[in-house]
């Protein structure tokens, strides 16, 4: 792969959404200097951030500059301002929600694998967890988050659930494919029992499944999924389901990695693909330099793997991992001797321009590891 020039257009949001942000900069700037990539950061408002400077989660050259870019870094988004006041009218949500289906992002796909380093950090038994390494293909721009919502004149409330076999079809396809490239496995999650959109999800994975023979399909309803992803979360690879669904497992499945502050994913569809933390803004650590970087550095990761940069994405791998091994870790998963937020940015970048070697590891962190530091 030759040289790239590459505009990436910079949502860092709220809370710690900036400072995890900075990091994942930090890191694909290493990239850059490492194999001569030209990334060029085009920072933008968007959420509550956005919402104090003009009034709107989602100002129109937002969205103009992520319709340009190549590709979109997120941070968060969020504010307790808004989580507290059910009234409130402008949500710094509406933004994100509003800039995924402008974009077409219909497939979030969402990775968990259980570290071997970081095994104790799950509350879960090591035995049940150790191996487990799946991905989740979150339906992103239908369902229930986007249907028709309101208040009768009865004061009763009202969310619709809708889906076309379109808007299944096309994120299962997806799904499949990944599948064939991973473990040959499917797990279709949804309430079919219940549900006529869950019917339709089922009748459409059936239709497409003979197209994929090597991809064996499992069926499983979202209350059992919830259940089986504790007791046994290794019989998972790939896990496609509706938008809701999707949320909510895949924040359950983070406990199985030790840390929200690991989990990674990537929104691709019919414009700019966008990357983001799984995490929210987190605005108890806002400032605090104590917000973990690796969900941000891991979704960087996924954006170099976007631009078909395979070996730039497997070195931050190598390099977070190289993190991981050395315990360079913020407090939720190194308590007894944290590192900050920017200090476990720095190890990494550093990583990625130098690779590991005498004098240039754990110890030396504040010596300077090399001039980013
Ligand atoms: C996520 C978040 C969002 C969602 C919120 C912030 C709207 O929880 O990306 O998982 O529900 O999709
Ligand atoms: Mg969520």
């Amino acid at each position: 792969m030759g040289v790239l020039k590459k505009q990436i257009a910079v949502l860092a949001g709220d809370g710690i959404g900036p400072e995890v942000c900075r990091e994942a900069i930090k890191v694909l700037e290493a990239i850059g200097e490492r194999f001569g990539h030209a990334f060029t950061f085009n920072h933008q408002l968007m959420g509550a951030c956005a919402i104090e400077a003009s009034g709107t989660p989602l100002p129109e050259h937002t969205l103009e500059a992520c319709l340009e870019a190549d590709a979109i870094l997120m941070g968060a988004i969020g504010d307790p301002k808004y989580d507290n006041d059910p009234t409130a009218k402008v949500r710094p949500e509406q933004g994100l929600l509003r800039l995924r289906k402008s974009l077409g992002l219909f497939a979030n796909i969402r990775p968990v694998t259980a570290y071997q380093v970081l095994l104790q950090h799950s509350p879960l038994k090591n035995d049940r967890i150790e191996g487990a390494d799946m991905l989740f293909f979150r339906e992103l721009t239908g369902g229930i988050y986007f249907g028709e919502k309101g208040r009768n004149a009865d004061g009763s409330a009202y969310d619709h659930c809708t889906y076309s076999r379109e808007e299944i079809s096309r994120i299962a396809h997806l799904a499949f494919q990944s599948a064939e490239g991973r473990r040959h496995k499917l797990t279709l999650v949804d309430k079919a029992n219940v549900l006529e959109t869950s019917r339709l999800w089922r009748e459409v994975v059936k239709e497409i499944a003979p197209a994929y023979p090597s991809v064996v399909v499992e069926y499983l309803f979202v209350d059992n999924a919830a259940m089986q992803l504790i007791l046994n979360p290794r019989q998972f690879d790939v896990i496609l389901t509706e938008n809701m669904f999707g949320d909510i497992l895949s924040d359950e499945a983070s406990v199985i990695a030790g840390s929200l502050g690991l989990l990674p994913s990537a929104s691709v569809g019919v414009h700019t693909a966008l990357f983001e933390p799984i995490h929210g803004s987190y605005p108890q650590a806002a400032g605090k330099g104590i917000a973990n970087p690796i969900a941000t550095i891991l979704s960087a990761a996924m954006l170099l793997e976007h631009f078909a940069l395979k070996q730039e994405a497997e070195l931050v791998r190598e390099a977070v991992q190289h993190a991981l091994d050395n315990k360079i870790l913020t407090p939720e998963l190194n308590s007894k001797a944290p590192y900050t937020t920017e200090q476990v940015g720095s190890f990494i970048a550093c990583y990625v321009k130098e690779g590991a070697g005498p004098g240039r590891d754990t110890h030396n962190l504040e010596l300077g590891c090399s001039t980013i530091i």
